[in-house]
């Protein structure tokens, strides 16, 4: 029986992360692979202690490439859209960490045509503005400038027609119907579009890594059916779940299910307060009397669930959190609080990265040094 829905259009349901991986043919990473992790890193990054970050394809080839000295490169991307919110961050604050960790290119995909094609009530100029405003979020985020790449699909498309072409020409109609659900009255651009998202795992003839949530691998799976047809790499990939909407620890938050399932990066202290105290799932108990005596839930709570994925990377001081919890010494509304604080100062900060980064965003995208040499670069 299927109670749950991952697609790269749909997030829904309880889902079993478990039954994913099997269903989407991934693995999950082992205390094995997480020690190799550590070992070439030099530290966990919170994400992956707790299991967020949870599931690959070949990390175990891209750690042999590392250590062997031949090097990989990270691909990731975004579909621009209004408003972008804390979890289209969770991929991109891992990423950062994986780039500052192993000093890589990073190749950012800004997904213009995909959005178009998908999303009937937006116009090219919506899209664009979008697209510029997002990118702002991301650079925000602190890459690289000088080895980080973002791009938009429309603008570079000139620089990599003919191998998109190379590789549509490997795609059939069955193969997008069947990974991706498309049937006849889905549009030809979308059918299409696939191939593109597939094209950054061939800018290097290293092996590529591409961090996201795992609702993008059905992509993956499309490309590793015909990179070594066109002469590249298999990618590889690793995967996240979602950071959960504010109604309840399954699903995805996401902007399009309606404002009050996500804290949108735009989001000032008062919008932040108001959405945590009133749409928050708590795990908490009816009344105060009787959160003292038998305690709350953490494991369904929605903000202690947000502290351990991305507010509060101490593990001693989330454990005290957890305990207190369970135990009825902390209560909901002073959870909540905590949750308030640490997203608003989060945020405050972001928005200051973000209006520095009009400058930045030139390099990224065409004066850094990565930049300018993939705009001199075409792809056969
Ligand atoms: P998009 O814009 O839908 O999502 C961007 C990235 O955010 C992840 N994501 C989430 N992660 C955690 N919690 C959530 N609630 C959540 N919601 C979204 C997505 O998995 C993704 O990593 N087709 C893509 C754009 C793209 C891309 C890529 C993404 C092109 N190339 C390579 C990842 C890697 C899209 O529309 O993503």
């Amino acid at each position: 029986m299927q109670d749950f829905t991952v697609t790269p259009w749909e997030v829904s349901g309880d889902i079993d992360y478990d039954r994913l991986v099997r269903q989407f043919g991934t693995s999950r990473i082992d205390d094995n692979l997480r020690s190799r992790m550590k070992a070439a890193c030099g530290e966990f990054h919170p994400m992956l202690r707790r299991d967020f970050v949870f599931s690959h394809r070949d990390l175990n080839l891209v750690l042999d490439d590392h250590e062997k000295g031949k090097g990989f490169f990270l691909y990731t991307g975004r579909g621009p859209s209004k408003g972008m919110h804390i979890g289209h961050l969770v991929p991109l604050i891992f990423t950062k960490w994986l780039q500052e960790k192993f000093k890589v290119n990073l190749y950012i995909e800004i997904t213009d045509d995909e959005k178009f094609l998908y999303r009937r009530e937006y116009s090219w100029k919506d899209i664009g503005e979008s697209a510029h405003d997002n990118i702002l979020d991301i650079a925000a985020v602190g890459f690289d400038p000088q080895r980080t790449f973002i791009f938009r699909d429309s603008e570079y498309v000139k620089n990599v027609y003919p191998l998109l072409l190379r590789t549509a020409r490997k795609i059939t109609g069955s193969t997008v119907k069947a990974v991706f659900g498309f049937d006849d009255s889905t549009n030809i651009g979308l059918s299409f579009y696939p191939a593109y998202q597939v094209i950054p795992s061939f800018f290097e003839k290293k092996r590529c890594l591409i961090p996201c949530a795992i609702d993008q691998d059905p992509y993956w799976r499309v490309q590793r059916d015909v990179a070594e047809g066109l002469g590249f790499h298999k990618t590889a990939a690793i995967h996240t779940k979602f950071l959960p909407p504010l109604q309840g620890v399954s699903g995805k938050m996401s902007s399009s299910a309606g404002q009050e399932t996500a804290i949108l990066l735009t989001d000032d202290e008062k919008a932040v307060k108001n959405k945590i105290n009133r749409y928050a799932f708590s795990g908490g108990r009816a009344t105060i009397e009787e959160h003292r005596r038998l305690g709350g839930n953490p494991d369904i709570d929605v903000p202690y669930q947000w502290m351990k994925i991305l507010f509060e990377p101490d593990d001693k001081k989330l454990r005290t959190v957890h305990d207190d919890y369970l135990a009825g010494r902390l209560l909901t509304g002073e959870l909540k609080a905590m949750l308030i604080d640490r997203i608003n100062s989060f945020l405050k900060g972001h928005r200051e990265k973000k209006k520095k980064a009009e400058k930045e965003i030139e390099s990224f995208m065409y004066k850094g040094k990565l930049a300018k040499e993939m705009w001199s670069r075409t792809y056969e």
